[in-house]
């Protein structure tokens, strides 16, 4: 039955932004929620998945004991966690807006204000933690990614697919009112490694989450 379908699989989830330290208390982030992360956390814990959710920081606790949180704040530090626990995983959802650039040089001190003095802060791209896990991923197991275009939005979700070696990529609309940061709904469509194609329409987040687990687990969908 759908209550214990997912009996005893390892998945790893990544959900929320990252948090790039600028000085100890600045940062660079961004406006991602976690709710569409925890929300798939949550359907795969209820059908019976041992789950490890790494969280950026976020307003959100998870509640099924099938969920074991790990709270870590950079890009390098989810990096770090994922990269570990990914051998053991069955699937990984990596649904977290993680930083693309972190500050060079974050300062041990509290940058001060200058009157009529700029500043400027230099970035360095962070890992990428799908492309990262892409290229250890094994035959029997599942990489799944989102992807958030805003032009020719199948086209570069199917390049990123492919340049990070996911199973299927989840294209979140941004075309649509409801759709996307903070935000209790989406409107997703979902592609496949062999390019099949499903679209659903505005939902919530949890009823999405069930629409992602169902169509890469149980569909006709095949590798
Ligand atoms: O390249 P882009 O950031 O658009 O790719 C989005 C997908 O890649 C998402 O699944 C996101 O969680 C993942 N990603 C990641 N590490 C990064 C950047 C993106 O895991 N540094």
């Amino acid at each position: 039955s759908k209550a214990d379908d997912l009996n005893k699989k390892k998945i790893l989830i990544t959900a929320g932004p990252t948090y790039e330290r600028i000085d100890p208390v600045r940062f660079i982030g961004n406006f991602s929620s976690g709710k569409m992360g925890y929300a798939i956390a949550e359907e795969c814990a209820s059908r019976g998945a041992e789950v490890t959710l790494i969280t950026g920081p976020v307003n959100l606790t998870a509640t099924n004991k099938n969920i074991k949180t790990i709270n870590v704040e950079s890009a390098e530090e989810m990096f770090q966690e994922s990269m570990n626990i990914f051998p053991q995983m069955d699937i990984a959802i990596l649904s977290a807006a993680v930083a693309d650039y972190k500050p060079s040089h974050s300062k041990d001190k509290k940058i001060k204000r200058k009157e009529s003095e700029k500043i400027t802060i230099d970035l360095t791209p962070n890992p990428d933690i799908a492309a990262s896990l892409g290229k250890i991923k094994r035959s029997d197991q599942l990489l799944i990614g989102f992807a958030l275009e805003t032009n020719d939005e199948e086209a570069n979700a199917i390049k990123k697919l492919e340049k990070k070696n996911f199973d299927y990529i989840v294209l979140n609309s941004l075309q649509d009112e409801g759709a996307g940061f903070g935000k209790d709904t989406n409107k997703v469509t979902i592609i496949s490694r062999k390019g099949e194609k499903v679209a659903f329409g505005l939902k919530s987040k949890k009823e999405v989450a069930v629409d992602i687990i169902n169509t890469v687990l149980f569909s006709n969908f095949h590798k």
